[in-house]
């Protein structure tokens, strides 16, 4: 079929494509010129016209400064047409009444970045959020705010959530960042999930969600506000879903539009535990369905997961890391497939457009027992809404999907056929033509690899090994160590019968409490235990988050869990004993009801049991109490202060220890791959660069069971579906942002609890140097073809367009080498492949003259490319496996 000559909406959607970007360009200043958001049943309304949006997750301080230009780039090169963010309340109001809007939390600037680059902004101001941030997001200083109860109809809290929202809110309209200031912020959110606890509040939840839209609502923001998950939103106020699938939502009232404030491309990670994994063709599987059955506004939580950074991680337990599988990785470069994939599925939803927008509702049509198509037609009696925008000849845009987990299905459609692999929609914007389908991957695979391999002492465990070795290739010398005291170590200590509640006392300045006590211990409780082989005991009844037991100054036990009981043997000695329970946060609860009573620390009963004269109550003895550890309050990992300690050269037999503190100074690697620091060979403990807390660390291994060698895109994804990482430690590498970094002499320090091995610990670059891909014959022709001036013309024919292999080194990277390249039937995948039985001969030599010494380059997938048929009658694929390297005068150094 040749393409018929000229198709109008084809051409009227690059027209818009350059009248946008013209537009943006000449309003660069002001971003936008002032336009207006509303809403009807069907969607977002944007200065007058229905939008269909995809939105990416961001969260500012989960990056730096320097990084959000790039990811908000990133975003928009993959399709993304808003940016979403929550507002961190724990992060811009730390002591209350002092607000802080700078560096990782200066809002207003990413809010403006967001603005420059021609996209909108979904803020979600909460104040509470969740986002396994510590708290939820709020304050640890909101809890002592007398008579206060958390999210419900209480005066104490509403009178704090108001005073900030209102803060954020008149703050934005300041900086004119509203829509209707020609700013990009076109939604905004208030409290976040509550639908999931209101019924613990009884009919006071009713009230609060009344009372926070209509204090919303007053703050005159002039866009719209959504309430997620939430089916009971009032009044204008647009209930949204929030899940792995979306696609059955619909909003409370017929005048609302079905938005979808988190789709969950991923999931995040506990201490321990293994990484999820989402995979991209299930994920795009959810979001076309979505578009498919009325759905008008998505995002992804997350589209750029980030780092959590310094101790924001919320928990129990929840990794510094928040990569969450996202499309961005946490350290800024695009993870691919999933990146590509739904680039390409985020261009075909834009073709549709038009028609997604025109019709008020898509037309339903059976193709078989599980497989549905979805019509949306432009009416030409349509009145109403302005449907010229990209011509009104495109009246025809249809999504067909096969909900069979297990088979693929050949449906007819409009008198043609159309086959489907199982869990897959196929988007045709004219109703005639396939060009993406969800299962179908044709984007490259990216592989990240750690080019550089920085030892800070080289991984030498004896001093001998360490003479021999060229003492060049080490970026440190020597590695400084000190000890935490573990006993008081200032005035703040205070004495007092009894155990105190952890965040009463430590206000979460510190994960660490120190409780110090002295036990006598008699003859007659020696005799007893050695001749009853009992053992003494500390039995809490319930402990979060990590209880560490010492007994005369060394470590004798630890316990890890969640409001867990404690059964500590211990041993004493005759006389006194120093016992010293370290009871420490590894992240606030950030889910669930009455977060204000959940508190940390021991509850319930605390005793030494085993004793001759029964138990011993250690609620009723006298208790010292010292928050935090000295070189914490010291700030010994700042540059200014790190000399107020006491540090000694580490001897390299002198490990491992626990509760000690190292340091080091390393130079900066050269080049631009962001910066990892490899610290699997410690323990548990936290590390600052230059003063920057990068986070807590933690070894903590991952059970060994659990993951799926093979992970089967098909049916309903949950967080345990495809997990990876079985049998290693959650997380080994932190992420250093480059700009934390100067050229030499970057200070590193580690505080250590339990012990490890600092000599290992090295410096890694992140990088992606081996990129695959591998496209059949019968892959649909790239997206974007469809808008290549040549199609619109009808120089090529729709028969014409041919899948093609597109290959792309990261920016300032060139195509090196091809390691594999196979016109044919090659096997196997990424880094694994292997020719099949047919194979072209001139694979590499065409792939080579193709892409070698380009940043990015495509291949067709013909016979045409390859010269002949090498086997006839089957049907082909072309797979390769390329590196990427530094261009030559890039200034890209290698070590
Ligand atoms: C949602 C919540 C988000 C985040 C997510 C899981 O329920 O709204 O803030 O916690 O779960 O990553």
């Amino acid at each position: 079929m040749v393409a018929q000559r000229g198709r109008p909406w084809i051409r009227c959607v690059l027209l818009l494509c350059l009248a946008i970007q013209f537009a943006l360009f000449a309003a660069a200043e002001t971003f936008f010129k002032p336009f207006n958001v509303s809403y009807d049943h069907r969607a977002l309304i944007i200065d007058g016209k229905r939008r269909m949006l995809i939105s990416a997750g961001i969260h500012y301080p989960r990056a730096t400064p320097e990084m959000w230009p790039d990811l908000i780039a990133k975003s928009k090169e993959g399709g993304a047409d808003v940016i979403q963010t929550y507002a961190f309340w724990s992060g811009h109001e730390p002591k209350r009444g002092q607000y802080n809007f700078e560096g990782r939390y200066d809002i207003v600037k990413f809010a403006n970045l967001v603005g420059a680059s021609g996209l909108y902004l979904h803020l979600r101001i909460g104040p509470y959020v969740c986002a396994e941030w510590n708290f939820g997001g709020f304050p640890v200083w909101l809890r002592d705010i007398p008579g206060i109860v958390f999210r419900t109809d209480n005066a104490p809290f509403k009178e704090e959530m108001q005073r900030f929202v209102k803060k954020m809110v008149d703050l934005m309209r300041e900086e004119k960042l509203f829509s209707w200031q020609g700013g990009p912020i076109i939604m905004l959110q208030i409290e976040n999930e509550y639908g999931n606890i209101e019924s613990s509040f009884g009919q006071k939840g009713k009230e609060y969600v009344k009372w926070a839209a209509e204090m919303a609502l007053a703050l005159g923001a002039g866009v719209p506000w959504v309430m997620c998950k939430q089916v009971d939103a009032p009044g204008s106020l647009i209930d949204a879903c929030n899940g792995y699938y979306c696609d059955g939502y619909r909003p409370n009232s017929y005048n609302k539009p079905t938005l979808w404030t988190e789709d969950w491309d991923g999931w995040y990670a506990s201490w321990g535990g293994r990484l999820p994994h989402r995979p991209v063709e299930d994920l795009a599987f959810a979001v076309a369905r979505f578009y498919q059955r009325g759905g008008s506004f998505q995002n992804y939580y997350m589209y750029f997961g980030g780092t959590n950074f310094g101790r924001t991680s919320g928990g129990p337990f929840y990794i510094t890391s928040y990569d969450y599988d996202a499309p961005i990785d946490e350290y800024g470069l695009l993870s691919d497939p999933k990146w590509g994939h739904l680039k390409d599925l985020h261009a075909a939803i834009k073709l549709c457009e038009p028609a997604l927008v025109a019709a008020d509702s898509p037309h339903y049509i059976k193709l078989g027992p599980k497989q549905e198509a979805h019509v949306y037609r432009i009416k030409t009696h349509h009145e109403g809404l302005n449907i010229t925008w990209y011509g009104t000849q495109i009246s025809c845009s249809a999504f067909l999907a096969n909900i069979d987990e297990h088979k693929a299905a050949s449906v007819t459609f409009l008198g043609q056929k159309y086959n489907l692999p199982p869990w897959s929609v196929s988007i045709l914007p004219d109703c005639r033509n396939v060009v993406f389908n969800t299962a179908k991957v044709g984007a490259q695979t990216t592989i990240k690899s750690v080019e550089f391999d920085l030892p800070l002492y080289s991984g030498i465990s004896t001093r001998q090994q360490l003479i021999t070795k060229n003492e060049d290739l080490f970026i440190t010398k020597s590695w400084m160590t000190v000890k935490e005291p573990i006993s008081v170590w200032s005035e703040n200590n205070f004495t007092v019968q009894g155990i105190l509640e952890h965040l009463n006392v430590t206000k979460d300045l510190s994960d660490y409490l120190w409780h110090i006590t002295r036990i006598f211990v008699s003859d007659e409780d020696i005799s007893f235990w050695e001749e009853s082989k009992i053992s003494p005991a500390v039995a809490i009844d319930s402990m979060r988050d990590v209880l560490r037991v010492f007994v005369n100054g060394q470590l004798t036990g630890s316990v890890i869990g969640h409001w867990v009981k404690v059964e500590q043997p211990v041993k004493f000695l005759k006389g006194y004993n120093d016992l010293v329970l370290l009871s420490q946060t590894v992240g606030l609860q950030n889910y669930g009801a009455f977060l204000e009573r959940d508190g940390a620390g021991f509850r319930g009963q605390v005793k030494l049991t085993g004793f001759k004269n029964g138990d011993i109550d250690l609620t009723k003895l006298l208790w010292t109490y010292q928050v935090g550890l000295k070189g914490e309050f010291l700030k010994i990992y700042t540059i200014e202060e790190n000399e107020k300690a006491d540090w000694a050269e580490l001897s390299l037999d002198a490990f491992p220890s626990t509760f000690t503190w190292y340091k080091t100074y390393f130079d900066n690697p050269a080049g631009t791959d962001p910066v990892a620091l490899d610290l699997g060979s410690m323990g548990k403990g936290q590390a600052w660069v230059n003063g920057h807390h990068i986070g807590r660390y933690w070894t903590l291994v991952a059970p060994k069971h659990g993951c799926q060698e093979i992970c089967d895109y098909r049916g309903a994804y949950n967080s345990d579906k495809c997990s990876t990482n079985c049998g290693k430690p959650t997380q080994t590498w932190y992420h250093i942002p480059r700009s934390w970094l100067q050229a030499s002499s970057n200070l590193l320090v580690i505080l250590e609890e339990t012990g490890g091995n600092p000599f290992e610990i090295s410096i890694k670059l992140r990088a992606t140097r081996v990129i695959c891909a591998q496209v059949s014959e019968s892959h649909y022709p790239p997206v974007q073809k469809w808008l290549d001036p040549d199609f619109i013309d009808g120089k090529i024919a729709v028969n014409d367009l041919r899948p093609e292999m597109h290959l792309q080194c990261q920016d300032g990277m060139m195509i090196t080498s091809i390691e594999f390249a196979s016109y044919g039937t090659p096997q196997g995948s990424c880094q694994s492949f292997a020719r099949g039985n047919c194979h072209a001969a001139n694979s590499l030599s065409i792939v080579s003259e193709g892409c070698l010494g380009k940043n990015s380059c495509s291949i067709g997938i013909s016979n045409l490319i390859f010269g002949s048929d090498p086997c006839r009658g089957v049907i082909k694929r072309l797979a390769v496996e390329a590196r990427c390297g530094s261009l030559p005068n890039a200034g890209f150094s290698q070590f």
